[in-house]
Formats: C-alpha cells, sequence, structure tokens
C-alpha cells in the first residue's frame, strides 16, 4: 500500500461514525475472509496483495476505534491474542474415537469379511467404502454454534482433549464462522480433523529458524503438536499449521447427508479443506487405492503414515456401531515406513549423560518421507557390527513417524570390501578417557563420570528437564555455556550461581539471567520424586522414581534401603535394586545430595494416600478383566482396583458389576454383553479410580 493510499483511507475512516462503521464492517469481514479463502484455499485470487492490505488496514482500523463491533470471524482474530495461563480441559460432547489398524490386503480382506459377516442378509454385494489419506498430525475437533467456531480441543484420551481455541484460531485454514453457500447454518457443528505442517511450509520455517540461530525442528508431527501446546497464541500466528478436516463429531440444524462422501463435500463448500478421498466398490477396490495412494505418498504435500477406509454409508456406520474403542466401520491401513538410499559421510561418537557413547551417521542430505535428513543413529557397537558399516558405503535410512531416523541395511556394492571400516574410538572424544565396553549390555562407556564435560552437559541438561526440576530458562546453551565457562562442576552448583556470573555469558542480561536464579529457587520445593528423577540415577525413569518415592516416603528412607527392601517394592527388579542401591553407597553421591539439602532443595515426600473413604472407592464392586490395556498391564490393573477395595474374579457372571475390556476382549465380552454387564474401558477404570 503506498503513502497516499492510506491516506486517503485513514481520512475516510476517521469521519465515519459508529452505525457507518458496522456497515462498512459487516461487508467487510466476511470480503475479507472470502479473499483469505480465495487465496489459502482455492489458489485463485481475486485481488493483489497490495488491494488486500488495504481492506485489511481500514478493518483495523475500525476495530481499533470501535472495538466492541470485532466480529467473531474477524480476520484480525488470527494474529493471536493475549497468552493463556495454562490448558484447560475440554470434554468432548461426541467422542473422538481411534481406529484399529491393518497391514496388509489380507488383513483388509479380513476387514471386509468381519463387516459382512456382522451385516448379514443387510450386507450389500460390495460394500462402498471412503478411501482418503491418514495424515500424521494432531487431531483436532472444532466446535461452531451457530455457525461461529466456539472452541478447538486436542483429542487427549478422546473423551476429554485441552481447550487450544487460542492457537487453533490463528489456523488460515480453520473457519472461524461457518457459511453454507446455500442451506442453513448448522446450529451446532464439531469438524474432526489433523493439525499439521505442509511440507514446503514445514522446510521454510526450519530455513527460516537455522538463518536465525534456532534449533530446527525435527518433523512436522511434533513441531504441529508443540505449537498448538504453547500457551502464548503469537507462536502458532507465525507458523504456517493447515487445518485438514477428516470426520464429523456432533452436527445439528442440517440434514445429516447419507454419505460419508457427501458429508465431506458438503463441509467442503463450508470452507473446510480435505485432503481428498476415493470412492471404491468392494475391497479389491480399496486395495488397489491403497497402492496407489502409497506410490504417490513421497510426492505429497503433507506427510501421511497411512490410509483411512470408511464404510461410505452411514446408515450401515450406524447398523456396525463400535467394537470397545474402535468403530467397525472404518479402519486404518499402515504403510511401512519410508526408505531410501544415501552416502555416509562421517560417523561422529556422541557421549550422553550417562557416559553411554553412541555413534551417529552423518549422511549426505536425502528426503525420506518428505523432510530432508542428515543424521542417523547408528545405536552402538554391535549395531556397527551387524551393519559392516564402512566409511564412504551406500545405506537405507528409514524414518517412521516421529522415530528419529535410523540406518537399516548397507548396501553390499562392490566398492564396499575395500572401504575402511568404521570403528569406535579407544578414547572419548570430549575429555580422552580411555572407553570401556559394558560386558553386560552393548554400550560402549566413558568411565569420566566425574569430570567428563559432555557427561556434565546431559545431566545438568537431564536435571533442569521439563519432566525433572523443570527449570525455566535452563536450555542447552545456557548449560553449556556454564560448564565451558566452569561455573557449574555438578547440579548443586546451579543453586550457587550469582546473577553477575550468568549475566556474564553470551546471550545474558541482568533480566535473564535474574529470572533463570528465580526459577532455580522454585524448584527448591519440587516433590521427591521429581527430584529423585532429576538426580538421573540409572534405570530410574519418571515411573521408578515415583514408586520408590511412594513405597519409601523420605529420601533418607530411601537412602538406608538394602537391596532386598527395594526388591520388595512392586515394579522394582533386581536390575534396578542394584543401580538404586549402588547410587545412594557412592560418597561422591551422598556429599552430592547432602550439598543439594544444604542449599534448600527440600526433596518434599508425596502427601499420604488419600483417607479411607477416598481410596476405596471401589468398594463392594466386582470387576473382570479382558483383552491388552492401552497403559495398564493387567497385574497392575488388577492391584489398582483391589487397592480401592474392588473385588476381581476371572470369569464373567450376573454378580460382575463392570467387564474392563482392552484390545482384543473375545468371549468374556460377548457374555458380558448377553448378561447386561456394563462394559468400560481402561480409561473410565482409570476415572474411577481417581
Ligand atoms: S477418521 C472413527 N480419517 O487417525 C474415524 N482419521 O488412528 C475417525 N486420522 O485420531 C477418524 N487421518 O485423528 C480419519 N483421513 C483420516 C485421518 C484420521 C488421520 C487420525 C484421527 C484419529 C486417528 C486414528
Amino acid at each position: 500500500m503506498n503513502a497516499d493510499d492510506a491516506k486517503a483511507v485513514m481520512e475516510r475512516l476517521a469521519q465515519m461514525d459508529e452505525p457507518a462503521a458496522q456497515t462498512r464492517l459487516a461487508w467487510l469481514v466476511p470480503e475479507l475472509n472470502r479473499h483469505n479463502r480465495l487465496y489459502h484455499e482455492l489458489n485463485a485470487p481475486e485481488i493483489d496483495d497490495r488491494a488486500y492490505d488495504l481492506l485489511y488496514r481500514e478493518l483495523q482500523e475500525l476495530e481499533d476505534r470501535f472495538p466492541h463491533l470485532r466480529a467473531a470471524d474477524s480476520p484480525t482474530r488470527r494474529v493471536g491474542g493475549k497468552p493463556v495461563e495454562g490448558l484447560e480441559a475440554h470434554e468432548h460432547r461426541v467422542p473422538m474415537l481411534s481406529l484399529g489398524n491393518a497391514f496388509s490386503a489380507e488383513e483388509m480382506r479380513d476387514f471386509d469379511a468381519r463387516i459382512r459377516r456382522f451385516l448379514g442378509d443387510a450386507a450389500p454385494e460390495q460394500v462402498i467404502y471412503y478411501v482418503d489419506p491418514k495424515l500424521d498430525g494432531l487431531a483436532m475437533s472444532l466446535n461452531y454454534e451457530d455457525g461461529v467456531l466456539v472452541s478447538a480441543a486436542t483429542r487427549g484420551d478422546g473423551r476429554t482433549g485441552e481447550d487450544v481455541t487460542h492457537n487453533v484460531a490463528t489456523i488460515e485454514t480453520v473457519p472461524l464462522r461457518v457459511t453454507p453457500p446455500e442451506g442453513p447454518v448448522p446450529t451446532r457443528l464439531s469438524v474432526r480433523g489433523e493439525v499439521i505442517f505442509d511440507l514446503p511450509g514445514f522446510e521454510a520455517m526450519n530455513a527460516d529458524r537455522a538463518a536465525s540461530g534456532q534449533k530446527p525442528f525435527e518433523n512436522p508431527r511434533n513441531a504441529a503438536a508443540g505449537t498448538i501446546r504453547q500457551l502464548d497464541p503469537k507462536v502458532a500466528a507465525g507458523r504456517p499449521l493447515v487445518f485438514y478436516a477428516h470426520s464429523h463429531g456432533e452436527l445439528e440444524g442440517v440434514e445429516l447427508p447419507e454419505r460419508h462422501s457427501e458429508l465431506i463435500a458438503l463441509i467442503d463448500t463450508w470452507g473446510f479443506r480435505n485432503a481428498g478421498g476415493t470412492l471404491c466398490v468392494g475391497i479389491e477396490a480399496v486395495i488397489e487405492a491403497i497402492a496407489d495412494l502409497g506410490e504417490r505418498r513421497s510426492s505429497l504435500d503433507h506427510e501421511i503414515d497411512g490410509a483411512v477406509v470408511k464404510v461410505d454409508d452411514f446408515g450401515l456406520q450406524e447398523v456396525l456401531g463400535f467394537r470397545t474403542r474402535d468403530p467397525r466401520w472404518a479402519i486404518a491401513y499402515k504403510y511401512p515406513p519410508a526408505q531410501v538410499s544415501t552416502v555416509l559421510d562421517d560417523v561422529i561418537f556422541q557421549v550422553g549423560r550417562t557416559g553411554a557413547v553412541t555413534p551417529v551417521a552423518c549422511l549426505r542430505p536425502v528426503r525420506v518421507g518428505g523432510v530432508t535428513v542428515s543424521r542417523a543413529t547408528l545405536h552402538n557397537a554391535d549395531e556397527l557390527d551387524r551393519l559392516d558399516l564402512r566409511m564412504g558405503d551406500t545405506v537405507r535410512v528409514e524414518r517412521s513417524g516421529d522415530v528419529i531416523p535410523k540406518v537399516v541395511t548397507v548396501v553390499m556394492d562392490d566398492g564396499h570390501a575395500a572401504r575402511p571400516l568404521v570403528v569406535y574410538p579407544e578414547h572419548c572424544p570430549e575429555c580422552g578417557a580411555t572407553l570401556v565396553r559394558d560386558p553386560t549390555e552393548a554400550a560402549t562407556v566413558c568411565p569420566n563420570s566425574l569430570s567428563c564435560p559432555a557427561q556434565l552437559r546431559g545431566s545438568l541438561k537431564h536435571f533442569g528437564s521439563r519432566r525433572a526440576m523443570d527449570v525455566d530458562g535452563l536450555g542447552e546453551k545456557l548449560v553449556n555455556q556454564l560448564v565451558d565457562n566452569k561455573l557449574v562442576g555438578k547440579a548443586a552448583d546451579l543453586y550457587r550461581l550469582k546473577v553477575a556470573q550468568v549475566a556474564g555469558l553470551d546471550r545474558m542480561a541482568t533480566k535473564s539471567a535474574q529470572n533463570v536464579i528465580d526459577a532455580l529457587e522454585v524448584t527448591k520445593d519440587r516433590p521427591f520424586e521429581r527430584v529423585l528423577f532429576a538426580l538421573g540415577i540409572r534405570h530410574v525413569g519418571e515411573s521408578t522414581a515415583r514408586d520408590l518415592a511412594a513405597a519409601f516416603g523420605t529420601l533418607d528412607a530411601l537412602m538406608a534401603a538394602s537391596v532386598e527392601d527395594l526388591v520388595a517394592v512392586q515394579g522394582i527388579g533386581p536390575v534396578v535394586a542394584e543401580s538404586v542401591h549402588g547410587f545412594f553407597q557412592e560418597p561422591r553421591n551422598r556429599d552430592h545430595i547432602q550439598e543439594l539439602r544444604d542449599l534448600g532443595v527440600k526433596f518434599t515426600p508425596p502427601a499420604p494416600p488419600a483417607a479411607d473413604a477416598g481410596s476405596q472407592a471401589l468398594a463392594g464392586k466386582s470387576f473382570v478383566l479382558t483383552g491388552t490395556f492401552p497403559t495398564l498391564a493387567r497385574e497392575d490393573a488388577k492391584a489398582r482396583i483391589q487397592a480401592a477395595g474392588g473385588k476381581v474374579s476371572g470369569s464373567v457372571s450376573a454378580k460382575t458389576d463392570f467387564l474392563v475390556a482392552g484390545d482384543k476382549a473375545g468371549s468374556k465380552l460377548t457374555k458380558a454383553q448377553s448378561l447386561g454387564v456394563a462394559v468400560i474401558d481402561e480409561a473410565r477404570l482409570l476415572e474411577m479410580l481417581s
């Protein structure tokens, strides 16, 4: 926009009174939204950027003057408002489902056969299926009332997700208002779909980050999930997220079409983007469509990890209904992870916080599944032997979902035998200590746990990480500087830092230094289990730390525990027990813990178990367990029910109160259904337990 244009606009606006502004806004908002859609969705802009900017500027000015006239679907809402304080729970009025998986044509035929068997005489000659890409993104429910976006929530456990409206509203492809070109506006609507980064957007964003010294994101899925959970919507507003619709939850005020394909076509006219689907008559056509999509997969603009196959007819869907967790009428076909060939240029050896030295392949950059990969893990010495890896070899690299890329095989070409073998160094690349091969495990370890800077950096990063002490502001760069400048030699030293010392480091100033010191102060009250996890004891992950804290209550009791005492704790095996015991026997570790205590870290014991009434929530109820559960082992589920006063028995009878059914639930489920026993899933059980 040039200065004259802007001036003219401003003058005109300055003279507008409220009724005139209202009339103008009633035209401007839908007009700008229309141009947004023409530009972003249909790739067919009617006006140039300058004309658009002029209209947008006009909108901003009017909204500044009359803030109460700002519409719910005003495009200015895309820029993101104030940060929220935390993410609130959002209960889905219609649950968000998961899908069963299939990995072969055979399993697809079984799926079709199951459907026909279930439908019996009602089965059509050929079932019509809708096949669309399974987008590897973050599942999202967009909720509209009278056509206006009122909330957006993640899937969570399917019943309750997190409210992320502040971020989702910034996504251009999320309509803020549903405007059917014909027919009524739905009174209630939830559109389900995935929030993703398109690959071109993802790569451009990473290039920008690299250029400004920020760490590029590993992969689009994690980047999308991380962005959507941010509290400050400005972050999401600045990143090119996209929403693709693939199904619906609620729909009221508009007649539901007869078929899924018709629903997708309808919501397409309402402004929702979708990834396109194919209608297939019969399962053989589905198998062909899946193969065809698989071939096009690497040339798509977005990452897909499979194809979703749905019975198209809503009437049949209703008859088919659900198994415990998944609909009978849909399935996800999963493609094998993408693989490509590239050349191994170098191998570097990274030293982790436990001293384990891990080889990492430096690869000639190559695109796998749409992402450029230049590093891949090689795990350990055994893996190098298995691969017979040589410098300069051509290797096959695989990337599956959010897993770090790995080298799967070496291409045994003519030159392979003559190339130099990749071997472990004899000395630690960081501190020069002679490496040791741990005979019980595959790991090669730097034994210099006292002063190897790499181990120190790793353990400090772990100590400050979100799930451990959660020290705000203690990122990788700061840790590296603290170690390099010898300001910190162990975790306790963090609590001795002075503002002036931290402020003197690169990219730090008095204010940011003070923030870090304040953040450290807060962590002195972290509960015992978190501090225990933060100490980085071998084999003690988050859940083991929780179990130990619950079993021993105080740090002193845990430190005094014998190996036998430790093994007696449910879930603690001999290896973990030895490791924990050994850690606390080591004078150096005891001294370190004493230092932490002297500096004010409290190791706050866990709250005592809830009073009887609370812990006996399932008193008098009888349960039967069947199938495998998503998170709980069968034994754990049983123990927790019993601890809450419930009974667990092996077979279903009329006296059974609840059947807890997991995956592959068999005859017990059928029996429970025939006896009218309540069937619940793991999520519901956990709710009852809490
Ligand atoms: S349909 C019951 N279609 O995959 C059917 N889901 O494994 C409801 N997903 O959480 C979903 N692409 O978020 C459907 N084209 C697609 C999909 C898709 C990705 C996600 C979905 C769901 C998960 C199930």
